[in-house]
């Protein structure tokens, strides 16, 4: 991949909400694989988004190489609150992964190109299966604060796709198979894991749409009705080209609050970081314990 013509720009920092139509990501990401293979030539099996409040699985990795995203071709250094921007690759549970700590959201002006570059390169680094976590809000009225849910399906409403435009078919198909999207063989080696480590796992559909605004309760009312069980900004389009490019796909929503309009309390975005400073330890060793117990399969 090393003689493609880069796009123009490339190297530089470029507005992120410019359109990153599917063709030219091959460059782009081929850039961002010789940024990386400056540093370190650990090939990783897994990929792995931390969420919100999620970043202390990091601490974990052993041998690792941190690369601050401003260090990465085309990528903005800048990321939502409670993120830090960085690609982190080393070992954890025994495994060699490829982490992101920081997300690129929709939100942030961010194009959907853009938002999925990580996960096409953790497919371009050589893993094979990525783990998308987030921070969500609670529509399945029994998923309190804390609760840990196995995404088994998503709803794309945030009306935007990293596919659309001309096609790179050298990385995926135009017409992407959805089903099936969140690995039914992965869902339950996570099951397995989390029962291993005595956490309760829940199970359920990901809403995903732009933010930054939280829900109105009348929205909340309407995503559980459409038969979402938990709400979210982010994970969809992820999942979208993870599956795009074969990666197999899996991942958990940490629920930080209820829906809302479920209490009747405003919702605020230190109630969520706080739920995900007191739960993300207990998904850490959930997917701490995935990943030891993945096999060589
Ligand atoms: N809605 C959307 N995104 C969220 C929420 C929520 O209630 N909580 C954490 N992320």
């Amino acid at each position: 991949m090393t003689d493609l013509p880069l796009p123009a720009g490339v190297g530089r920092r470029l507005d992120p909400s410019r359109p990153i139509p599917p063709a030219d990501q091959p460059a782009l990401i081929n850039a961002l694989l010789a940024a990386v293979r400056d540093r370190t030539d650990l090939v990783p099996e897994v990929g792995i988004v931390l969420g919100s409040g999620l970043g202390g699985l990091a601490d974990d990795l052993e041998d690792v190489v941190a690369i601050p995203f401003a260090d990465l071709p085309g990528w903005p250094a800048a990321t939502a609150h409670g993120h830090i921007g960085r690609l982190l690759l080393g070992v954890l549970g025994g495994r060699p992964v490829v982490m992101l700590q920081g997300r690129f959201h929709l939100y942030e002006g961010n194009d959907p190109g853009l938002v999925v570059q990580p996960v096409l390169l953790f497919h371009a680094l050589g893993a094979r299966i990525v783990v998308l976590t987030n921070a969500a809000g609670g529509l399945d009225p029994s998923f309190g604060p804390g609760t840990l849910m196995v995404m088994n399906d998503h709803i794309n409403l945030t009306g935007r796709t990293p596919l659309h435009g001309r096609n790179a078919d050298e990385l995926g198909p135009r017409f992407n198979d959805m089903t099936d999207a969140w690995s039914p063989r992965l869902r339950a080696r996570l099951h397995a894991a989390a029962a291993a480590e005595d956490v309760p796992l829940a199970e359920g559909v990901y809403v995903g749409l732009t933010g930054p605004s939280y829900e109105t309760p009348a929205e909340v009312r309407m995503l559980a009705g459409l038969g979402g069980h938990a709400v979210g900004m982010s994970t969809v389009l992820e999942c979208i080209a993870a599956r795009w490019v074969g990666l197999e796909v899996c991942g958990v929503s940490l629920v930080t609050n209820a829906g809302a309009g479920y209490t009747g309390e405003p919702l605020t975005h230190e109630e969520v970081m706080e739920s995900g400073l007191v739960a993300g330890p207990r998904l850490a060793r959930v997917i701490r314990r995935f990943l030891t117990d993945l096999g060589d399969d």
